[in-house]
């Protein structure tokens, strides 16, 4: 561990007051070298929500040093780039993105330039990007993020450039800020890292393994969450169903939801992502007894083929999940069906692929998040061969989106002419008209007032239109 590594012992402990110190510290300078009124931060997200829950602890640690935020980099003090590593197509926009600005640096050399998140627990990407761009001044990886004042301020006051990574990364740090983006809608970490090692995913190299929190600081969190407003809350892991396994009492997911479920208030509680193989009938039991638990499970199944789901390494197999979703089916009524699913994995062929079509025939789900393969240096997958050209992959994609398309089309349309009950989101932007999401995630447009917003109401269902529904106030 490095030695300027400070803070926790235990996954109990709250962030040194150290870090607060740093803030502190942080403000002082800031208040001599920002350009305007007040210091400005721009943070950029790109990936899950994951790293946009990550985003919210450092804006959380950026206002306790005196930042307000904007939404334009020409504006900021300070520039941040929280990046993804998931696909190469994710690092190919960061690449493009952090380049652009050395133009800015040039015309304001006073900003200071930060990257973070999945892509700089490369050490390969990481050593690129800080030699690539020299007008960045900082660097630091996820497992580093509760130190983020003090590496700022070293920045700052040394006027170095820092580049940190730590391997640290069985601790939770708790304690740390958080500034939340959304006022009704929030995001409530339940655990890190994941241990699954999925062979084309390189998630476990770069959020290490999985931790969880200490079931009552996330009841806390959560409450009070509930307390200030909040009307949605996405409790957020890479695999929910594997929470506690490492607490000293070993809570359970379904222990956790339950009792979430029990503070009092007018909300939905949602959570993402669940493994298949961990997925247990009693949560789903749960979920279907729960007052507040909104009636949609996303569960990723990636493939339809065996031989596929094996060479992925992801412990079930195409009987097991349907028996899981089918349970989940006949216990939670009208339960909304969600999955990622990944194509031309090495060595899938159209046999394979033709599986995965079946199987989201067979369980009609509401929508699909869908990946071509993209491999991952330092994971398994990407040593396995790959004879299948890119055009031919997409050519297979092309084919599972029209599938999805009739799928949800169908799936919306039985819905019309009955009433959903919606969380109001936002404003479409076609005249008087606010869309909101049901329960099970569908989109519903109907006309309303824009003081609807953050408030739930039932709509009356009179179209579907592919994977939206339109309605009117009930
Ligand atoms: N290529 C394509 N898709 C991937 N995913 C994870 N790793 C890869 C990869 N190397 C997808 C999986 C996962 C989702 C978050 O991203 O479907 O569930
Ligand atoms: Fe990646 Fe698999 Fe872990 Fe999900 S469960 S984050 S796909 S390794």
């Amino acid at each position: 561990m490095p030695e300027n590594t400070i803070i926790a012992n235990d996954t109990s402990d709250v962030i040194s007051k150290q870090q607060f110190e740093y803030m502190k510290l942080i403000s002082q300078i800031m208040a001599d070298r920002k350009r305007g009124e007040k210091p400005m931060a721009y943070i950029r997200t790109y990936g899950c929500q994951q790293n946009v829950a990550d985003s919210e602890r450092i804006k959380g640690m950026l206002e306790i040093s005196g930042f307000d935020f904007t939404e334009n980099p020409e504006d900021a003090d300070f520039i941040l780039f929280n990046t993804c590593a998931i696909r190469e197509h994710a690092e190919d926009r960061v690449f493009g993105n952090v380049g652009a600005l050395k133009a800015l640096k040039r015309r304001h050399p006073q900003i200071v330039i930060a990257l973070c998140g999945c892509m700089m627990e490369q050490e390969h990407i990481a050593n690129k990007m800080y030699k690539s761009f020299p007008f960045v001044s900082l660097v630091f990886g996820t497992h580093s993020l509760h130190r983020f004042p003090q590496l700022l301020h070293q920045t700052l006051s040394e006027g170095k450039r820092v580049y940190e990574r730590d391997n640290d990364d069985k601790k939770v740090y708790e304690g740390i800020p958080v500034k939340r983006d959304g006022t009704f809608k929030g995001w409530l970490s339940i655990m890190y890292g994941c241990n699954n090692f999925c062979t084309y995913c390189i998630v476990p190299y770069v959020r290490g393994r999985e931790r969880s929190r200490e079931k009552s600081l996330v009841l806390d969190e959560a409450r009070q969450m509930i307390n200030s407003g909040y009307k949605e809350i996405t409790l957020l892991g890479q695999n929910v169903n594997s929470y506690g396994k490492n607490l000293p009492d070993k809570p359970t997911f379904s222990d956790l939801l339950h009792e979430i479920d029990s503070i009092d208030g007018d909300y939905w509680l949602r959570f993402m992502t669940s493994h298949p193989k961990d997925c247990s009938r009693e949560l789903i039991d749960t979920i279907a007894s729960g007052t507040h638990i909104s009636k949609h499970l996303h569960l990723p199944f990636q493939s339809g083929s065996d031989r596929i789901l094996k060479a992925m390494n992801r412990h079930y197999d195409r009987k097991k999940y349907l028996e899981i979703v089918n349970y989940a089916k006949e216990k939670i009524d009208g339960v909304s069906l969600t999955s990622d699913i990944i194509v031309g994995f090495p060595g899938e062929t159209y046999e394979d692929f033709k599986e995965t079509l079946s199987l989201i025939r067979e369980v009609e789900f509401t929508s699909l998040f869908t990946f071509i393969y993209s491999p991952r240096v330092g994971t398994p997958a990407a040593k396995m061969p790959d004879p299948i050209s890119a055009e031919e992959k997409s050519k297979w994609f092309r084919e599972l989106l029209d599938v999805q398309e009739e799928i949800a089309a169908k799936r919306c349309a039985s819905m019309v002419s009955g009433i959903e009950k919606v969380l109001v989101e936002s404003e479409t932007g076609k005249n008087g008209e606010l869309s909101g999401r049901t329960s099970g995630n569908i989109i519903v447009e109907f006309k309303g007032d824009k003081s609807l917003i953050g408030t739930f109401q039932n709509v009356k269902i009179t179209q579907a239109r592919n994977w939206i529904l339109k309605g009117e106030l009930a």
